[in-house]
């Protein structure tokens, strides 16, 4: 145990590499400890469960998600409380947050900003957009055109914007939570799968059970809590926990792990399109997040299988022979996870 210490906090204060895009614009953050990252996930948690009724799975993939510094895709039928969640997760934190309704008439400028002429100055002033903000909340991005989703990805993806020529780094914490409606996709542009590939998570809100709807009856049908919601954290606290998050002790034998349970994705026959080396990647980070929130300092095998549906679901992509039969992603990656052996404990713990 003592060396897991050690490694954890060795790399306190490492992440803020000049080379890293989404170091650029951090403020160097001293790393909170493993206790604080699991108290302060406790309180964001809790605080939305006084908005979202029911949804302590969801919720906390979301909150990891943050904690991984990724983006998070949450795709539902209309009406069981994406947007809500959405909004109950930037409303906790106190920082910038802005909001974007896609539709097809958005371009890109109207996510990235423009330049504009300033007749008194002389020369061209950057007007930035909504992009711009810790929080992202992009309401069915799957109703704006393909091009205007992939401006949005590429700044999810660089973590920077280039207008006219200039480059901007975007704020840390930084955080797409965007949602879509797989119904109703008359008129819609599905995101592709290279998009989707961008997107840490992908999770679903699913309908509440019944004694979670009785009591969203009782605490929504007059005041909506969300407006009274109050922030229990800020930026400053939430680049402290990544920090931490950062430190967070990974064995070799779990990094094998990791890449097994991803080439068994693309070898299963169902398969036509494995999980990407940066679906691995994403598992990893999504990994030492849940495990922090745990408050754990080191990954263990349960923390990756917890979260391949939520971080590989999204990206795989079936055969044809698979979908007429029925089965679906979460099929595959449930016996991807029977399959994989799993690393012993006493070489997890080896430095
Ligand atoms: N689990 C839940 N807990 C609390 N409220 C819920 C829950 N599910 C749905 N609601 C309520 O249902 C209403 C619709 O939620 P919301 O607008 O977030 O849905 P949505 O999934 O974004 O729908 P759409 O796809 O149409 O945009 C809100 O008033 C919200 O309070
Ligand atoms: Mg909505």
């Amino acid at each position: 145990m003592d060396d897991l210490h050690s490694a954890t906090g060795s790399a306190r204060h490492a992440g803020n590499s000049a080379s890293d895009p989404a170091a650029r614009s951090v403020v160097p953050a001293t790393a909170a400890t493993i206790a604080e990252v699991s108290s302060a996930g406790q309180r964001i948690k809790a605080n939305i469960e006084r908005v979202i009724e029911g949804k302590q799975s969801p919720v906390t993939v979301g909150i990891a998600v943050l904690l991984a510094e990724g983006h998070l895709l949450i795709e539902d039928v209309p009406g069981v409380g994406k947007t809500k969640f959405a909004k109950a997760l930037a409303r906790s934190i106190d920082c910038s947050v802005r909001r974007v309704q896609f539709t097809p008439d958005l371009l890109p400028s109207d996510i990235t900003g423009v330049s504009v002429y300033n007749s008194e100055e002389r020369d061209f002033e950057f007007k930035p957009g909504p992009v711009f903000a810790n929080i992202v909340v992009g309401d069915e991005i799957n109703r704006a055109s393909p091009k205007t989703q992939a401006a949005l990805l590429e700044c999810m993806e660089e973590r920077q914007v280039t207008v006219d020529g200039v480059t901007y780094g975007l704020e840390s914490p930084f955080m797409v939570l965007a949602t879509q409606n797989p119904v109703d996709m008359e008129g819609t542009y599905p995101l592709p799968e290279a998009q989707r590939d961008r997107f840490t998570a992908r999770i679903s809100m699913g309908y509440p059970d019944r004694t979670a709807e009785i009591a969203m009856l009782s605490e929504h049908a007059a005041l909506d809590p969300l407006d009274s919601l109050p922030a229990v954290s800020d930026a400053t606290e939430v680049r402290t926990l990544i920090a931490a998050v950062r430190g967070v002790y990974v064995s070799e034998s779990i990094k094998a792990y990791a890449v097994d349970l991803a080439e068994a994705t693309r070898r299963a026959a169902e398969v036509r399109l494995g999980a990407s080396p940066r679906a691995t990647l994403q598992l990893l980070r999504a990994a030492k997040a849940w495990a922090a929130l745990a408050g754990r300092e080191y990954v263990i095998p349960d923390d990756l299988q917890l979260l391949i549906a939520p971080v590989f679901a999204h990206r795989l992509l079936l055969t044809a022979e698979a979908h007429v039969a029925g089965r679906s992603a979460g099929d595959v990656l449930r016996r991807v996870v029977q399959q994989v052996p799993i690393p012993a404990p006493a070489a997890r713990a080896t430095l």
